[in-house]
């Protein structure tokens, strides 16, 4: 399988992720759990076994579900967290980075996920308080516990290029939005890859799913599903008219090559970001395998080109 190594580390794992945000079971509509299950055991039966999660996904729930599938072979997996969010989904969003909330969210995590330490630690967001420096000794003090092994950043942009600055080498990843239906954080991720020497993750990787080929003009998503809403931008308006015009380009090379649209959508991150690893959320077995079909080849430059030209 495809794989990089994750800079400043000793990680090599696929270039596709097994993302755990619908493992969670909130905000996707249907999720069926046996599903669920099914998927986590046929990734680490194909190979794909470098897992994200965060703990506030399902409010836990996505870390349990992962720590029980993966009791007795958690040496074999790479499982990477996120911490920050505060577990709250009645309020508005907040976020909180301080030493004794990261105390308290990395034990939670550790015993959800039923594991001693976790492979990629990662700030989910930034909580606008704490200062990095604070941050940065509280993840080092964990690294030297053994219960992280390395730390990552999210959802960062240029505006926090000077904070992070000094911690270049310390922050080994990122992960930010990046898809052919979503371009606007590229200028801030060639930055943190090429000069701050960070191996970006892209997350909503197929576009939260329009990018599959199977939603078209009269998509309608039920109230509890998170795309449901005008924020989730992939699927209202003119960004939806667009998007299925990306589609539509998508069938022509998935026709022509015999890959799964889903895998060409991710096939085009994997080419254009160099050493990238793209996070894809799954909910079966299926879409996992169809993904997976993103890896081992690649789109030639005339695929690339089109594909680059229609979604920006
Ligand atoms: N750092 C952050 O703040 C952040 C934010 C968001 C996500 N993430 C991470 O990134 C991962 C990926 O992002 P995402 O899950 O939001 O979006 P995504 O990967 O773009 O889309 C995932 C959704 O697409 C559909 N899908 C996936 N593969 C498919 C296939 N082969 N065929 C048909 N449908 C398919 C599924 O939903 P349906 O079947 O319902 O369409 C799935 O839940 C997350 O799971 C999470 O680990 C991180």
């Amino acid at each position: 399988m495809e794989k990089v190594n994750i800079k400043n580390t000793d990680l090599y794992v696929p270039r596709i992720c097994v993302g755990g945000c619908p493992f969670g079971g909130y905000g996707w509509g249907i999720v069926n759990y046996d599903d669920v299950i099914e998927t986590i055991y046929s990734a680490m039966d194909l190979g794909a076994n470098f897992f994200d999660t965060a703990d506030v996904y399902g409010l836990g729930e996505s870390e349990r579900i992962i720590g029980d599938c993966l009791k007795g072979r958690r040496d074999k997996a790479v499982i990477a967290t996120k911490f920050g969010v505060v577990f709250d989904y009645q309020t508005k969003r907040r976020y909180n980075n301080s030493e004794i909330y990261i105390r308290r969210a990395i034990e939670g995590s550790l015993r959800r996920l039923q594991t001693d330490y976790i492979d990629l630690y990662q700030v989910h967001y930034r909580d606008g308080e704490t200062p990095l420096d604070e941050v940065v000794n509280t993840l080092k003090a964990l690294q030297q516990e053994g219960k992280i092994r390395y730390f990552g950043m999210s959802n960062i942009h240029q505006e926090q290029a000077l904070e992070l600055k000094p911690f270049k080498d310390v922050f080994v990843s990122f992960q930010n939005e990046f898809s052919l239906a979503c371009r606007k954080n590229e200028e801030d991720m060639h930055v943190f890859s090429s000069e701050y020497n960070m191996t970006p993750l892209t997350w909503g990787s197929l576009g939260q799913g329009i990018l599959t080929g199977k939603y078209d003009k009269n998509v309608k998503f039920t109230k509890d599903d998170r795309r449901s809403r005008k924020e989730y931008v992939n699927f209202h308006g003119r960004k939806l008219s667009k998007n299925l015009k990306i589609v539509d380009e998508l069938k022509k090379i998935s026709d022509e090559i015999n890959k799964p649209i889903s895998a060409i959508a991710i096939r085009f991150i994997l080419d254009y970001l160099k050493d990238s690893i793209v996070l894809v959320g799954v909910k079966n077995k299926k879409q996992l395998e169809d993904n997976v079909k993103a890896l081992d080849w690649n789109l030639t430059q005339e695929q690339l080109d089109l594909l680059n030209k229609k979604s920006i």
